[in-house]
C-alpha cells in the first residue's frame, strides 16, 4: 500500500499510467509544516512535457473507461471508500502536518471523503436519460422521439485548494469519473502530499491506468500551461477568486465549474436564541482558524443585539484551544507567513480606522489569536476583504434592512446566516440575499455534500454537490428517432451494409 512514497520515506511521486514517477527534470518542490517548520516531504516538480504526456495519455485511457458500465466504474469507489476508511487515522495525521488540520477535523475530512465517494457511485448508478416525444412542442409529432442520454466530457482538469486536500479533489475526481471522464488532478503544492494518499487510494481500488494522472508542481511555474493545454475538456476549480478569474481569462472556450471565496454574513436578529447563536457563530468563524471558505466571516446586526451578543460571544472564543493540531487545537498556525501577515494587516487597518478589538489581534508566528472586533464600519477593509484566518468583524446597523444592503454590496456571494426565531422575517432576507445558500439557524457550511453548494458574483460559477456535480461534468447526448407511420424507421439515405 502506498506507492506513491517512492523515493525513501520523504519523496514523493505522481501518478501517471498506472505508475508512480517523478518529474521528468528530477526536481521537486519541498513541503515544509506550518506546524513545526519540519519537512513533510518532497513532491515532483513537474514540467510542461510531464503535463503534455499525462494529459495525451488520459486521451488514451478515457474511451476505455466511458465504456465501462457504470456499475463497475461504481465499484472501484466503494472499494476505495473501504479503504479511505482503513487508512483514516494514517492519511488524518499527514494531514494534520502537511496543512495543520487538527486531528479530529482531518479525520473526519477523510471520513466524509469515503461516504462522498460512495454516494457518487449510488448516484452514478441512478443517472438516467429520457425519452422525449416530438408532440410536446408546438407543430412536433410523435413520431419525432429524442433519445437522451448524458456523455462524458474527455479530460477534466481538477485544480483543488490547501484546506480540504483530500475532500475538495475527491468532490472533483469521483463525479467526473463516475461520469465517465477521465481526470488529471493539480492538488495545492501545500496539500499535495495528502492528494497524492487519495490518488493512490483510487488506484488500489483498482482504477484503470491513465484514467487518473495527477500533476505537482507550482501553480504560479505550470498553472497557465495547464489550464490552456488543449487537451482538457473541462476545469473543475476551487481556491481564492484571485486565481478564479485568472483561469477564467486564460481557458477560452473551456467549460468551467469555480468555487471560490466568500465573506459569508451573520445576520442576527433581535428575537434569536443568542446563546445559541454565539455558540454557532464561533464555531463558524474559528473552526480550522478561519481557513474556510464557507467560515462566518462577518456578523450584521442592531446594536442592541451586539452588545447582547458580544458578552457570549467572549465567553466562547476564551474556550477555544489554541496551537498544535496534534492536540486538537481549533486556532491552529495558519498554512504559512504570507497568509498570517494579510490577516495582520486586515486587523490593523481597522485598529487604526477606530474599530475595537475586544479580543485576540495578537501573533506568534503563523498563529494568531481568535479575534473579535467590534464597531467595524464600511469604510474599513475588514468589512469587504477575506481574512482566511481567525478574525470575525461585528458590523453595526440600523436594521434588517441595512443589515441586506450591506450584505449584498460585498463581491462575493458564497453563503449567508440568518438568526431568527420567525420564519417569516427568515424568509423575508433569505429571499433578498444575493448568496448561492442561505442558512437559516446555521452556521454557513458546504454539507451535507449532496446539496447543491454554489457561488454567486466573485463566489464562483457553476454547482457542486455530487448530483449537479455529475451533471456538470457530462452532456446530453440527444439521438432522434424519425419514425414513419408505419411504424418503420425513417431513412432516406442508404441503410448502413447496403452501400
Ligand atoms: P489559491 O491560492 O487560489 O490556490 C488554489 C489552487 O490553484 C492551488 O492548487 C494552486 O496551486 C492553484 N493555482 C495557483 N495559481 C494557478 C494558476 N495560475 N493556474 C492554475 N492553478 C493555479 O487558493 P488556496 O490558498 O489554496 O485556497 C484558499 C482560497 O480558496 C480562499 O479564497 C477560499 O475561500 C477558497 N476556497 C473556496 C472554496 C469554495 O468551495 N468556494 C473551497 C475552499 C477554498 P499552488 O498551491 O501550487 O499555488
Ligand atoms: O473551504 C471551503 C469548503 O468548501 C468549506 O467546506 O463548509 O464543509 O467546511 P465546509
Amino acid at each position: 500500500m502506498f506507492q506513491h512514497i517512492c523515493n525513501g520515506d520523504k519523496d514523493f511521486c505522481n501518478l501517471f499510467d498506472g505508475k508512480w514517477v517523478e518529474a521528468s527534470s528530477g526536481k521537486y518542490l519541498t513541503i515544509l509544516s506550518p506546524v513545526d517548520g519540519l519537512l513533510v516531504g518532497r513532491v515532483p516538480a513537474m514540467s510542461r512535457e510531464d503535463v503534455d504526456r499525462a494529459i495525451q495519455n488520459t486521451k488514451e485511457s478515457q474511451p476505455v473507461w466511458a465504456a465501462t458500465p457504470i456499475h463497475e466504474r461504481a465499484s472501484v469507489f466503494y472499494k476505495a471508500a473501504d479503504l479511505l476508511e482503513e487508512h483514516a487515522d494514517e492519511i488524518a495525521a499527514v494531514l494534520t502536518m502537511e496543512i495543520a488540520k487538527d486531528r479530529r477535523s482531518a479525520w473526519f475530512e477523510v471520513k466524509r471523503t469515503a461516504d462522498f465517494l460512495r454516494y457518487t457511485a449510488d448516484a452514478g448508478k441512478s443517472m438516467a436519460g429520457e425519452a422525449i416525444s416530438g408532440d410536446n412542442f408546438p407543430g412536433g409529432s410523435k413520431n419525432k422521439i429524442s433519445y437522451v442520454s448524458r456523455v462524458p466530457l474527455g479530460t477534466v482538469l481538477a485544480i483543488s485548494p490547501f484546506n480540504y486536500p483530500i475532500n475538495l479533489s475527491a468532490s472533483k475526481i469521483a463525479p467526473a469519473l463516475i461520469g465517465g471522464n477521465a481526470v488529471l488532478l493539480k492538488p495545492a503544492s501545500q496539500g499535495a502530499i495528502s492528494a497524492l494518499y487519495l490518488a493512490d487510494i483510487l488506484q488500489e481500488a483498482g482504477l484503470p491506468k491513465g484514467v487518473l494522472n495527477t500533476i505537482t508542481g507550482k501553480g504560479s511555474e505550470i498553472g497557465d500551461y495547464i489550464v490552456t493545454h488543449p487537451g482538457v475538456n473541462f476545469i473543475n476549480f476551487t481556491g481564492s477568486t484571485a486565481v478564479g478569474k485568472h483561469i477564467a481569462k486564460e481557458a477560452g472556450m473551456v467549460p468551467l465549474m469555480l468555487e471560490l471565496g466568500g465573506k459569508d454574513a451573520a445576520i442576527v436578529l433581535s428575537d434569536a436564541d443568542l446563546e445559541f447563536a454565539a455558540q454557532t457563530i464561533i464555531s463558524g468563524a474559528y473552526a480550522y482558524a478561519g481557513q474556510r471558505c464557507t467560515a462566518v466571516k462577518r456578523i450584521l446586526a442592531t446594536g442592541a443585539v451586539a452588545d447582547r451578543l458580544i458578552s457570549k460571544l467572549l465567553s466562547g472564543i476564551a474556550k477555544l484551544k489554541v496551537g498544535d493540531p496534534r492536540e486538537d487545537a481549533t486556532i491552529v498556525p495558519l498554512i504559512n507567513e504570507k497568509a498570517a501577515d494579510f490577516v495582520m494587516e486586515l486587523i490593523g487597518d481597522a485598529k487604526q480606522k477606530g474599530a475595537k478589538i475586544l479580543t485576540g489581534g495578537k501573533r506568534e508566528g503563523n498563529l494568531i489569536q481568535p479575534t473579535l472586533v467590534d464597531n467595524v464600519t464600511t469604510d474599513m477593509r475588514l468589512a469587504w476583504e477575506e481574512p482566511f484566518g481567525p478574525v470575525l468583524p461585528i458590523l453595526r446597523v440600523r436594521d434588517e434592512q441595512e443589515a441586506i444592503n450591506i450584505a449584498n454590496r460585498s463581491e462575493y456571494g458564497l453563503q449567508s446566516s440568518v438568526f431568527t426565531k420567525n420564519i417569516h422575517d427568515a424568509f423575508y432576507i433569505a429571499n433578498r440575499l444575493e448568496v448561492g445558500t442561505v442558512q437559516i439557524n446555521n452556521k454557513t457550511e458546504r454539507g451535507p455534500d449532496h446539496f447543491p453548494f454554489l457561488g454567486v458574483k466573485a463566489s464562483g460559477m457553476g454547482t457542486q454537490g455530487v448530483k449537479y456535480a455529475i451533471e456538470a461534468m457530462t452532456r446530453p447526448k440527444a439521438i432522434v428517432f424519425n419514425l414513419q407511420d408505419n411504424g418503420t424507421v425513417h431513412h432516406e439515405g442508404p441503410i448502413r451494409g447496403e452501400e
